[in-house]
């Protein structure tokens, strides 16, 4: 007989996070250890990643491991997945969440602010997919990827009423990679490859902390749940999308974001 409850057994799963030593993607790695996958946790530059992926790894006896890499950089990043193929593999499925943004007014913007978020936030999750889709084409194995995009692929966010938040590198990037994720999925799916976003709204995290605690009282009471999220409020979606139940879901993009998009 079935257990009774909807169950979300990863013990056979391996996940890689991108960005999961903190922050939402902290989180994901958390949700994805909780529910009994192996986890690689990639970080940039943060120096207690190891640390904190051992500490995951005890509070839930899994497998889990920070590696360095830049995801800007292609051949590291496939370097790097293939290493935790060997390592902790085989990889099931990959968040790819890593993300940066430059608030600067417009006319301020030059290109090496373009480049430092949409080498990341753009050419860093087309990197890690595409990182992912070799393991798994190769093997004929198949594979889920999550992509952590934005409400902001969708509207301008706000610091005050009809006043803009000054980030149009990071908003026309999250656009971006929405719409990357559906041509993905599209091409993929002949190999198994389920591609979705998961786009949040307002969450606690570094990235919002440094904003003006006014700038963020307005932005919290202007969406119907009137308050920002905290990262593990996101890992439900990621979850279900990584798992056998989501085994009907590719190119869509899914909004974690208080109801912000009702507006
Ligand atoms: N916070 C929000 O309200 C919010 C809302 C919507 C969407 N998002 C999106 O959610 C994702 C996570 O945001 P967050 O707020 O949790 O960010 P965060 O706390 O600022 O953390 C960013 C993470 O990305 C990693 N990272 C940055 N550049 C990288 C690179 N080139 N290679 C590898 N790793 C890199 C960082 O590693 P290090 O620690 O080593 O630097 C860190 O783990 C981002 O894509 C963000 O755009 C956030």
């Amino acid at each position: 007989m079935s257990p009774k409850g909807f169950v979300f057994d990863f013990s056979d799963k391996c996940i890689i996070v991108t960005g999961g030593n903190r922050g939402i993607g902290y989180a994901f790695s958390r949700a994805m250890a909780q529910a009994g996958a192996r986890v690689a946790i990639i970080y940039r530059s943060s120096k207690d990643a190891p640390e904190i992926a051992e500490k995951l790894s005890k509070e839930f006896d899994v497998k889990i491991k920070a590696y360095q890499c830049n995801v800007s950089d292609a051949e590291k990043t496939t370097e790097t997945f293939s290493t935790i193929d060997k390592e902790l593999g085989p990889v099931t499925g990959l968040i790819a969440n890593a993300g940066v943004s430059v608030v600067k007014p417009a006319l301020e913007l030059n290109s090496e602010d373009f480049q430092q978020v949409f080498n990341v936030n753009v050419l860093g999750v087309f990197n890690s997919a595409q990182a992912a889709a070799k393991l798994w084409v190769h093997s004929k194995r198949g594979g889920s990827i999550v992509i952590t995009s934005s409400m902001s692929s969708q509207i301008i966010n706000q610091v005050a009423p009809n006043k803009a938040l000054t980030q149009v590198f990071y908003n026309s990037s999250k656009g971006a990679v929405s719409n990357l994720a559906k041509g993905l999925a599209a091409e993929w799916a002949q190999y198994n490859i389920r591609v979705n976003t998961v786009s949040p709204g307002y969450v606690n995290t570094d990235q919002t902390a440094h904003m003006d605690k006014k700038i963020r009282e307005h932005q919290a009471s202007n969406l119907p749940l009137g308050r920002f999220a905290e990262p593990h409020e996101m890992a439900g979606q990621a979850i279900l999308l990584l798992s056998d139940h989501g085994s009907y879901m590719t190119g869509a993009e899914y909004f974690v974001d208080g109801g912000q998009l009702v507006w």
